[in-house]
């Protein structure tokens, strides 16, 4: 199997970018109506919008986002339904720690949901309170994590 993590682009990339996530953040939690594919952040200059494809097919999402001083965040992390618990969460971390290196990234940091922490910790990641301002709104439940790499 060939995977790979590739810059969001066309139009099709898009589509499956923002159909991941609104399944698997939004409305696998309940959040119906809400989720933005429009949102600026995602075509913003600090944004690395990415897509996880195996053989080609999109299954999983990330964005890491350049906050500067070597440090980025990675946000709207999800790997769809199907093909969770299958190892390809890892795979993607990797491949994503990878990108933020070869972006000049020597910290990455997340909110990460509750419910995921384990997944962050099983691959390397530690509890650690980078922003707290961060937790308002949909992230006021997060736990605040870190990677050096
Ligand atoms: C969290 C998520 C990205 C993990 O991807 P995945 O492909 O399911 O993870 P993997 O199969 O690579 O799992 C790696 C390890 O983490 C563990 N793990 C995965 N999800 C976990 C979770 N939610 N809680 C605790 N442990 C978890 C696995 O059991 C596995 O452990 P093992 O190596 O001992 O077997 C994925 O489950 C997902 O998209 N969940 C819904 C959306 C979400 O909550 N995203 C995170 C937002 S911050």
């Amino acid at each position: 199997m060939r995977h790979e993590l590739v810059a969001v682009a066309d139009a099709s990339d898009w589509a499956a970018f923002h159909a991941i996530r609104r399944v698997e953040l939004f409305e696998a939690k309940g959040r119906f109506g809400i989720y933005n594919d429009q949102h600026p952040d995602d075509y913003a200059d600090f944004a690395h919008p990415l897509l996880l494809k195996v053989d080609g097919r999109a299954v999983g999402t990330v964005r890491i986002d350049l906050l500067g001083q070597g440090r980025a965040a990675i946000r709207l992390v999800a790997i769809t339904a199907t093909e969770q618990g299958r190892g390809l969460g890892t795979v993607m971390e990797a491949l994503a720690a990878e990108r933020a290196r070869a972006l000049g990234v020597s910290e990455l940091v997340v909110n990460s949901a509750a419910e995921a922490a384990g997944f962050y910790e099983k691959t390397g990641w530690t509890r650690y309170d980078w922003d707290p301002a961060e937790l308002v709104n949909i992230a006021s439940a997060c736990i605040q994590m870190r990677k050096l790499l």
